[in-house]
């Protein structure tokens, strides 16, 4: 537990430092954000098999959060990631990948 904490530290940091294109939003946003870039690719854009963030509708994107939530969307891992934010910092964070072109 303690480890993956500080694992997420690093990320998000990393995160921040790449994305230094968004100045105009939301910090908090930017800053929750990264959290997701590990697995979702720098501002959301993914070069692997996981799908991308950036350019999601933000209705689709609080829909999919809030399935992964309740459970009514199966996920490998996004159920615990979902798990903690609230819905007005999915609408937050849905804004800041639309954003990004
Ligand atoms: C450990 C890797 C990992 C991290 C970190 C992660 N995700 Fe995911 N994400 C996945 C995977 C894998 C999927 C596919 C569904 C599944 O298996 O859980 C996914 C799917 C999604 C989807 C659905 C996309 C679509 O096109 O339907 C959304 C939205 C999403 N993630 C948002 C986020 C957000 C927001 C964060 C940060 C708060 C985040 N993810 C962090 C791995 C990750």
């Amino acid at each position: 537990m303690k480890n993956n904490k500080i694992t997420l530290a690093c990320v998000g940091l990393v995160g921040l430092a790449v994305s230094g294109i968004a100045g105009a939003v939301d910090a908090r946003a930017r800053f929750m954000a990264a959290n997701c870039s590990y697995c979702h690719g720098p501002d959301g854009k993914s070069h692997g098999a996981i799908p991308s963030l950036a350019g999601l509708e933000p209705g689709y994107f609080v829909k999919q959060m809030k399935a992964f939530q309740d459970g009514s969307r199966p996920a490998t891992v996004m159920k615990k990631h979902a798990n903690g934010y609230t819905d007005a910092e999915f609408e937050a964070m849905a804004k800041y990948f639309a954003a990004i072109k």
